[in-house]
């Protein structure tokens, strides 16, 4: 959820909704705005898209000059208007992002003292707690430093009060919170994007700091109610939103962007005078010496990890455990201090990323983001960032930033091998090789755009479908089930081909399509074993290869996509762009929201 308030002296209604635009990738499913009309809150709030609260706003347009809104990623109720944020009683409007893990003691302790409550979320209850302060006569400001001790959970807050257009509260305890610097104007934000239109000096509140902000300014408290001083500092997040441009979606801007993005985020790690891996800045510790590597990421990020952890454990010989971060936070995994600690993310939001990264730094790791947003607060808690250089990525389903982070991971793994001297110099000179071929190779893989869109025709009539790889196409095999499963909402599964036989092997028939990834390495063999197997029980065999590959498979498959001959070094950057174009086409085929999928947000900022 995106939270975004402003104190001001002119209008608000406009530039929160400019706001929320630039939230919404933290959720979609409803959308909500209070402000202050001749000092008494008013509030629009509309179910799905921002569009339909925009339009609910022409409708009925509000006026005030102090405001709230709110984009939401439902976690207690489901989408609709009732359960729509700012929540509010007669007296407080609220906007929350997190969950209050103690609401229903809370909510049944004040049904018990007549509050009447109109959602099934979490976050009414802090509405009604600052009520039932204010009815006993504490003022706006020491009603919400009475609760906040009472709430559990990780949660930002953004409160506005009736009768008080020079005020507003925020509060921090786990999720993030800036506050923005203007001129006779303060705002409130998830995030230094949000705010990003209205001001570029902001300050980031600490975990447990809450803060009166008015027209003038802001007075921050910490946890203890101690007034505190937080840095102010100038944010480079650019006040442009983002356009489609010429393509239809988002996604397809994207994709096609690839071989220009990765070719800047790969000259920010190559040397290419020298044929060398060069980092722009010194790592705070030593790559020589490490013994073990962990990675916690989400979603696609995640796979990015396990394809780094082929990459890693290969060239560099360092062991790597990865885990996706949900439940690497809460596993309690024994980390030697000293260790590294990676985490990748691209918006550098996401809930169970950030906590991942904490209990990395509370073990004594050494903590490397490999994050898109420089202005993150993954980006801002890590002890060095390696920054992907995608740019903004709008479309939910992650693409560009995907191979940004591959190709960030392989500088890396490179990297680490020349330092451990698990690579000679010629074998560095050839990786670095391979890697400039890359943005060359993916021009090369958008070309089969057309193929692949009469493939997704048959794709799209599908129930299941099965992605198979091994080595660094099985990371793939997942990535490209779950890029099908977001946006065409087709049941898929990624599997490692040799685990095909042990179990998966049972759903195959005549129905059922295989996206076979299969580039001519070392394991090649192995996976057209596992490929015969499928064609022997009749499974429909969508084979992803290259030209080499193409002739010693061989084999009658439905499709075969051939990519040129490269090293398998730079596979999995190459061959993401068929099994993205894939999953598109297929869902352009279904009519799906391709950009915004149901049920999804770009990043999901509560655990
Ligand atoms: C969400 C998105 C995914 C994304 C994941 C991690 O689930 O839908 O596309 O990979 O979050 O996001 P992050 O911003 O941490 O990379």
């Amino acid at each position: 959820c995106g939270i975004i308030g402003i104190v001001g002296t002119a209008p608000v209604a406009d530039r929160l909704m400019e706001s929320l635009k630039r939230l919404e990738y933290r959720g979609y499913d409803s959308a909500g705005i209070a402000t202050l009309e001749s000092s008494h809150l008013v509030r629009c709030r509309a179910e799905g898209k921002l569009r339909n609260l925009e339009t609910a706003l022409t409708q009925s347009p509000l006026a005030g000059h102090s405001g709230i809104g709110h984009t939401r990623w439902a976690t207690h109720g489901k989408p609709s208007v009732a359960n729509a944020h700012p929540h509010a009683t007669a007296q407080v409007a609220v906007v929350h992002n997190g969950i209050i893990e103690n609401y229903r003691e809370l909510r049944d302790e004040l049904i018990a003292e007549g509050a009447n409550f109109e959602s099934e979320t979490d976050t009414e209850v802090v509405a009604h707690l600052v009520t039932c302060e204010m009815r006993k006569g504490a003022g706006p400001v020491d009603a919400v430093a009475a609760i906040l001790p009472r709430l559990t959970g990780a949660f930002a807050l953004g409160f506005l009060f009736d009768g008080e257009d020079d005020l507003m509260i925020g509060a921090r305890k786990g999720s993030p919170l800036a506050i923005g610097f203007g001129k006779g104007e303060m705002y409130l934000g998830s995030d230094a994007i949000a705010l990003a239109p209205f001001t570029d000096t902001i300050s980031y509140l600490e975990d447990g700091d809450w803060a009166v902000l008015n027209k003038q300014g802001v007075v921050i408290h910490d946890a203890g109610n101690k007034v505190v001083s937080r840095p102010v500092q100038k944010t480079s997040a650019s006040a442009f939103l983002v356009e489609k441009g010429n393509f239809r979606h988002f996604m397809a801007k994207e994709m096609h962007e690839q071989p220009e993005v990765v070719s800047h985020t790969l000259a920010h790690y190559l040397d290419l005078a020298a044929e060398t891996v060069q980092l722009p800045g010194k790592l705070p510790f030593d790559i020589a010496t490490l013994d073990r590597v962990s990675i916690a990421a989400c979603g696609t990020a995640y796979y990015a990890g396990l394809v780094a952890k082929y990459w890693i454990e290969r060239i560099a010989r360092i062991p790597v455990e990865i885990d996706v971060a949900s439940e690497f936070r809460y596993r309690e995994a024994p980390l030697a201090p000293g260790g590294l600690m990676i985490v990748i993310s691209q918006s550098g939001e996401t809930a169970d990323t950030l906590a991942s990264l904490r209990y990395a730094k509370a073990c004594g790791q050494h903590v490397l983001a490999v994050v898109n947003v420089p202005t993150s607060t993954i980006a801002r808690e890590a002890d060095v960032v390696v920054p992907t250089l995608a740019g903004p990525e709008i479309g939910v389903a992650s693409t560009k930033a995907f191979t940004c982070q591959l190709a960030t991971l392989a500088a890396l793994a490179v990297l680490a091998g020349r330092e451990r001297g698990t690579i000679s110099t010629d074998e560095e000179r050839r990786l670095v090789h391979a890697l400039v071929e890359v943005p060359r190779l993916m021009n090369e893989a958008l070309k089969l755009g057309p193929q692949i869109e009469q493939i997704a025709r048959t794709f799209a009539k599908a129930q299941d479908v099965l992605y198979l790889g091994r080595g660094t196409s099985y990371p793939l095999a997942l990535e490209g089930a779950l890029k099908l499963k977001e946006i065409s909402y087709i049941h898929a599964e990624g599997y490692a081909a040799g685990e095909l036989k042990h179990g998966p092997i049972a759903l195959i028939d005549e129905k059922m399509p295989v996206v076979v990834i299969a580039p001519h390495d070392p394991v090649f063999e192995k996976t057209m074993s596992n490929m015969q197997e499928v064609a022997a029980r009749g499974g429909r065999i969508i084979l992803l290869t290259d030209e080499t590959g193409r002739r010693a498979a061989g084999f009658e498959t439905e499709a075969t996509l051939v990519l040129p001959d490269m090293d398998p070094l730079i596979a999995p950057l190459v061959y993401a762009i068929p099994v993205q174009l894939l999953a598109y086409h297929t869902a352009v085929q279904m009519g799906t929201d391709v950009d915004q999928p149901r049920n999804l947000a770009k990043s999901v900022t509560v655990e």
